[in-house]
């Protein structure tokens, strides 16, 4: 009998061995994915600064130092973490998205950077989840023609912003393609979806980007002054 139980011992090393080897293997393997994806990030973000124009969204939000500003369908942060030094210490990024793993990533970059004013939210398709009145700015980009429910979008929105408050839209213009559904949104009924939920349009921009084969429109829109 107690033969047959050290007869086993050597069976049982081997076993715990390799199953920590394999969860090893597993962990290293997962942090080496994603810290490679963290690389690529920035490499595509910088590839991105050259032509998406980035200065000047921020400056059509026209952030101060300890503002509240929203980067709605935030992805991994593109927007995100240039808001941030934007706001300043005082203020605040509340990055809004569906998707965990986006945030995940978005966290841990923040994380990384220093950027202790960011917050990252997991919204639901029709309720960005944000605050009330106290939003001093919203940026959508390359978002918009992802929402299922575009108005109740915007209704939220429009509860989450101080009065006179903006509202930036960024996106793709739908391309001419013969027998495609258009995936993208057209200025003219995004606009006309703004001003249904209450909001004045302050300025747009038809050819904001203007690439071959490639068009962006933005819309910057205002949540009126409770005075007006
Ligand atoms: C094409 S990506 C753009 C990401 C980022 N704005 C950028 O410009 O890099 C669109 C993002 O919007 C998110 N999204 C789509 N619908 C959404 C919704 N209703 N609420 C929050 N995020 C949404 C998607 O999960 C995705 O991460």
């Amino acid at each position: 009998m107690s033969n047959d139980k050290s007869n086993r011992k050597p069976f049982f090393r081997i076993t715990l061995f390799l199953v920590c080897a394999i969860v090893m293997f597993l962990a290293l393997n997962t942090l080496y994915s994603f810290t490679n994806t963290l690389q690529r990030l920035d490499v595509v973000e910088s590839e991105r600064d050259q032509w998406q124009r980035p200065s000047d969204v921020l400056r059509a939000l026209d952030l101060q130092d300890g503002n509240t500003v929203v980067d709605l369908g935030s992805g991994a942060g593109y927007f995100a973490l240039k808001l941030s030094p934007a706001v300043g210490k005082r203020g605040q990024v509340l990055a809004v998205d569906l998707r965990k793993l986006s945030l995940f990533f978005l966290w841990t970059r923040a994380l990384l950077r220093g950027d202790h004013n960011l917050d990252v939210i997991l919204g639901a398709a029709d309720d960005p989840r944000l605050p009330t009145g106290s939003v001093n700015a919203v940026l959508i980009c390359n978002t918009y023609h992802e929402f299922s429910t575009p108005e109740r979008m915007l209704n939220h929105v429009f509860q989450s912003l101080r009065p006179g408050g903006r509202l930036v839209v960024v996106d793709r213009a739908p391309r001419a393609v013969e027998g495609e559904q258009a995936h993208e949104v057209s200025l003219p009924v995004v606009e006309s979806e703004l001003r249904r939920n209450g909001f004045e349009i302050v300025s747009r921009d038809g050819q904001f980007i203007d690439r071959p084969g490639d068009l962006w429109w933005l819309v910057i829109a205002r949540k009126p002054n409770s005075n007006q």
